[in-house]
């Protein structure tokens, strides 16, 4: 059984928590991580334990678990080794040969070049000009780089086989739908696609070995760096939305003011980048490009993160039939309005605080 899971906003959505639950619950014999390189950050909770992670895959938390970097991602070494020993996962962690190499260069570029740095607001991880260089086919491969020597492996066959064995594999894609160069808001958007084909040209898996792709929302629609965000809350729109206008309300309550509306609504829901720490913008549930998501990624399920932050009463909740009621209703608005049911719902950061609604 092979699982894609892959963003349906602009990324950060919950992918890596989303990831480190199934990884507990169903115990894969492989997570492989696809997507763009380190310009993701993953925030996990294990064991009562924080973890930002922008190489490593979240699935590290299961230890039966072999992890696995596919080619498509672009790696930093420096931040790729010192994860591996902050997370202790040595021996169990593969990545491809095939790898391209983000060197100092790359993210000189990414940080120096104003179009990039202002215009688009990239993360600076050096992705970009990475995959720029790649495209020109002057980049720098894994197996020239003699400190990655002990990690490198034939990525697709270790994956193939384990599909054909039977076995259960976890693709954990990163960044979101809107972010995807060929289908996100260009040029607002980073340096490939991301949507769940790619993760699995990332990994090296045909399409028809992929049997289930999962979409992930949170139950607001956040946004960080530049480019449109259509369901973006203001201060002239906020009153038109009573939840939101609720939110704000606690949030003022609490003493919480950071300027404008939205970014005290940022402040509030705890809203801000694992790699940069910039503010994440934040909007109401943008159904529109969710369906749309879908529907390019190819859906066979939906996943909700943080339904706690907009309804503090379901924090930690683990059973459906125990949410709030306006909980309930804002689950079904999105249900409908991209025409899929849920299948899980996250309702706080660590990996146990999720209601799993699949097929038993
Ligand atoms: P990218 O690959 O960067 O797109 O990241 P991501 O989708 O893995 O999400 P990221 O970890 O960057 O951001 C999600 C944030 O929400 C993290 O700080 C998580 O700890 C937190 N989080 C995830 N799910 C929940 C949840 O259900 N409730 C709460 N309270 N926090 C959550
Ligand atoms: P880059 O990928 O660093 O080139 O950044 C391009 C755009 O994508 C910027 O708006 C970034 O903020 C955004 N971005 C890249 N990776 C992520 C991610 O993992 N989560 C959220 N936004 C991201
Ligand atoms: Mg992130």
């Amino acid at each position: 059984m092979v699982t894609i899971v892959t963003g349906g906003h602009f990324g950060d959505e919950g992918k890596g928590k989303i990831v480190s639950y199934l990884a507990l619950k169903d115990k894969p014999d492989i997570v492989a991580r696809a997507g763009v390189g380190p310009n993701a950050g993953h925030t996990i909770y294990n064991a009562g334990k924080k973890f930002g992670l922008r190489m490593v895959p979240c699935g590290f938390v299961n230890e039966s678990s072999k992890l696995m970097i596919g080619a498509g991602v672009l790696i930093n070494p420096d931040v790729f080794l010192e994860e591996v020993s902050m997370t202790g996962i040595e021996g169990r962690i593969f990545i491809d040969k095939r790898c391209a190499i983000i060197e100092e260069k790359h993210r000189n570029e990414d940080t120096s070049n104003s179009f990039l740095k202002d215009g688009v607001g990239t993360t600076g991880s050096g992705c970009g000009p990475a995959n720029a260089e790649r495209a020109n086919r002057t980049i720098k491969l894994a197996k020239s780089i003699p400190e990655l020597e002990p990690y490198l492996a034939d990525v697709p066959l270790e994956v193939n086989s384990a599909i054909d064995s039977g076995r259960n594999v976890l693709l954990e894609a990163s960044q979101g739908f809107g972010l995807s160069l060929f289908y996100g808001t260009y040029p607002y958007v980073t340096s490939k696609d991301t949507s769940a084909s790619m993760a699995a040209v990332d990994i090296g898996i045909g399409p028809t070995r992929v049997d289930r792709v999962m979409v992930i929302y949170k139950a607001y629609t956040t946004r960080v760096g530049e480019g449109p965000l259509n369901t973006m809350l203001t201060e002239e729109n906020i009153n038109n939305y009573p939840l939101w206008k609720g939110v704000l309300k606690d949030a003022r309550d609490k003493g919480i003011d950071a300027g404008t509306v939205n970014e005290t609504l940022a402040e509030y829901l705890g809203e801000k980048g694992t790699v940069t720490m910039r503010r994440r913008r934040i909007g109401d549930f943008d159904i529109e490009l969710a369906k749309y998501s879908a529907m390019v990624n190819g859906a066979t399920e939906i996943g909700i993160a943080c339904l706690d932050k907009l309804f503090p009463e379901c924090y930690k909740v683990t059973r459906y039939d125990k949410l709030s009621e306006r909980a309930k209703e804002h689950i079904r608005r999105i249900e409908s309005g991209i025409g899929i049911r849920v299948s899980l719902i996250s309702t706080g950061p660590d990996a146990t605080d999720t209601i799993d609604m699949r097929e038993k």
